[in-house]
């Protein structure tokens, strides 16, 4: 197992490639990187770019990068032609604290010049869940032209993991784990005692480029584990493991804090 120095690429003996950044302000800026490198060429190659944005608190440096005028990425996003969708969303309306719209919103959306139409968001606020998921696969199938049952192949999806190994609201033992045919489902979280909305494991293994976004020691253990399995090893119950693109790239981005634990790996 080759450990790359700082930013560089690490590479396992099963082939997974990996790059360590030291913190979660460089874990940002190479992201930023590999987004607007991937938005320059879906726009060349495709005429726009579709990404399904992540929640949680690590993407968070990334959006306000990408809409900071004073960073390098902002003029090299092609925002007329950038379709912003959500990997996943919680139960709650587009202005609570919890929601990720409203984070994105906060962080990026309102700050860039992309047009009110290009921000599709998931309409949360609706009393049922499965009603909204049901919605919001309807907006996908819409926009990527896809029939009912066909899989949306998005440019990019961006992925965060918790240190149960969830990743979108694909969480242990959830329902949605199983899901063949919808691209984007009502999940009920049991310990949340909620519903989450999130996309399904056939549309993220669909997708051009899926970007892992890991940040944290709390995450080095499910890792570890999840990086250092051979391919198809169901090494437990950790649903970012079934994340293995069927015709595109996986990049995983991390911190050094959570690869700590990778020196113990096998
Ligand atoms: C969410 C995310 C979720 C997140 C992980 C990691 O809605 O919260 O989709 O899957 O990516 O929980 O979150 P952090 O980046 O905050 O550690």
């Amino acid at each position: 197992m080759h450990y790359g120095a700082r930013g560089e690429d690490m590479t396992y003996s099963n082939g997974r490639n990996i790059r360590v950044l030291p913190d979660a302000d460089e874990l940002g800026r190479a992201a930023a990187d590999e987004i607007t490198r991937r938005a320059t060429q879906a726009v060349n190659e495709r005429g726009k770019f579709s990404v399904a944005l992540s929640g949680g608190s690590t993407p968070k440096i990334l959006y306000s990068l990408l809409a900071d005028p004073e960073a390098p990425y902002r003029e090299k996003v092609p925002w007329g032609d950038t379709h912003f969708f959500f990997g996943d969303e919680r139960h709650v309306p587009p202005d609570h604290p919890d929601s990720n719209f409203a984070m994105a919103r906060e962080a990026m959306l309102s700050k860039v010049p992309v047009p009110a139409e290009n921000v599709h968001r998931v309409e949360a606020e609706k009393r049922d869940a499965i009603e909204a998921a049901n919605d919001y696969e309807r907006v996908m199938r819409d926009f990527f032209g896809t029939e009912q049952g066909a899989i949306p192949r998005f440019d990019l999806i961006l992925l965060g993991m918790g240190s149960d190994g969830h990743t979108a609201s694909l969480f242990p033992d959830t329902d949605a784990l199983a899901e063949q045919s919808r691209s984007f489902v009502a999940n009920w979280v049991e310990k949340f005692q909620a519903h989450r909305m999130t996309l399904t494991l056939p549309v993220i293994n669909n997708a051009h480029v899926v970007m892992f976004l890991v940040a944290g020691g709390d995450k080095a253990d499910a890792l570890r584990k999840i990086l250092a399995a051979e391919p198809g090893e169901q090494i437990g119950r950790f649903p970012a493991q079934l994340v293995r693109p069927l015709h595109g790239e996986l990049l995983w981005l991390v911190n050094e804090a959570a690869v700590a634990r990778l020196q113990s790996a096998k």
